[in-house]
């Protein structure tokens, strides 16, 4: 896909200046010291599809998400969860190196798919894209038809197959084709914020990704389309691991097998908030017995 075309949700600070240039670790780390619970963080994750080991990002000078230490397994459901502005979208956006379209942002540490290190030398940024997916907190349906939304990445990526079968197959898997079959060449502005965001994730699919970053999907969707995307999400992890941004702690206890609780810190000497993971481990040890305090009150609500 063309760098130009990819769709960006970014909170831009412009308070921020964004500079190239290097942050003192050592002043800024003082208050960070610690911040991160290794007791409570699994690192017995079985056969894992990404991982990050001390993944630091930063907007210019800030750093927005420090000392990051997570496994993603394949074909589970991570949810990733934390109070806003704690770097959750600034994470799953290094994820596939969106945060590459982002100006001023850098990512320290290690990004590896299948042990690969995705920021390497010799890695192209559009390929992870492809084999990373993402979609985005609005449904963004390119104002194209229906039928070219699915089809224009497989073209760009020159995948040799039938295109009418991989619209066809995209759209079935993500539980949109029975209600589109009769109006594909119509533009996919004329559907439904539910069914956008359907066709997006049939977008995402269409060029045959293994993992799948979602950033709040569901946010603009009301509760029955809702409940259609988690149905969708839970169908798609047989095949692929999905990572998923969520405010709603009903959904990742719904839909997520492992949760990631993520917490900001603020600097005394700048008032910079940084982003730390606190726990991670499966979703129903976070929510009902959490091994950190912070996640205990998060989840009771005492707290974000
Ligand atoms: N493009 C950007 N330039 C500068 N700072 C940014 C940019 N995007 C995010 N930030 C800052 O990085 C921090 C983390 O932001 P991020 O959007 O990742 O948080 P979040 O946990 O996803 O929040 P929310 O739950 O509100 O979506 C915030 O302080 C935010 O202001
Ligand atoms: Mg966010």
């Amino acid at each position: 896909m063309k760098e130009a075309t990819m769709p960006v949700d970014t909170h831009p600070s412009p308070e921020k200046k964004q500079t190239a240039e290097r942050p003192d670790r050592k002043k800024i780390a003082d208050h960070l010291d610690g911040a991160s619970n290794p007791e409570a963080i699994d690192t017995n994750i079985p056969d894992p599809v990404m991982e990050c080991e001390n993944v630091d990002v930063y907007y210019g000078k800030f750093r927005a998400v420090s000392g990051v230490n997570l496994k993603f397994a394949r074909n589970d459901i991570t949810a990733l969860i934390g109070p806003s502005g704690c770097g959750k979208s600034t994470l799953l956006r290094s994820l596939n190196r969106m945060n590459d379209l982002v100006d001023g942002a850098r990512v320290e540490g290690k990004v590896t798919f299948h042990g690969e290190d995705i920021y390497g030398p010799d890695v192209d940024a559009i390929e992870v894209r492809r084999r990373v997916g993402m979609v985005f907190q609005k449904p963004n349906p390119f104002p194209k038809s229906i039928y070219d939304n699915i089809a224009y990445g497989p073209r760009v990526v020159g995948m040799k197959v039938s295109m009418d079968d991989l619209v066809e197959e995209a759209l079935t898997r993500a539980a949109l084709w029975d209600e589109v079959k009769d109006k594909l060449k119509q533009s996919a502005y004329g559907l439904s914020g539910g069914q956008q965001q359907r066709l997006c994730i049939a977008r995402t699919i269409a060029v045959k990704p293994e993992v799948i970053l979602m950033d709040e999907p569901c946010s603009a969707l009301d509760p029955i389309a809702t409940m259609r995307i988690e149905d969708l999400m839970q169908e798609l992890s047989q095949d692929y691991a999905i990572i998923i941004v969520t405010h709603n702690m009903q959904q990742a206890a719904r839909v997520a097998n492992r949760t990631a609780f993520f917490t900001a810190l603020a600097s005394e000497q700048t008032g910079d908030r940084t982003g730390v993971l606190v726990e991670y481990g499966s979703t129903s040890t976070l929510f009902q017995n959490p091994r950190d305090r912070r996640t205990e009150d998060y989840v009771a609500g005492r707290f974000g």
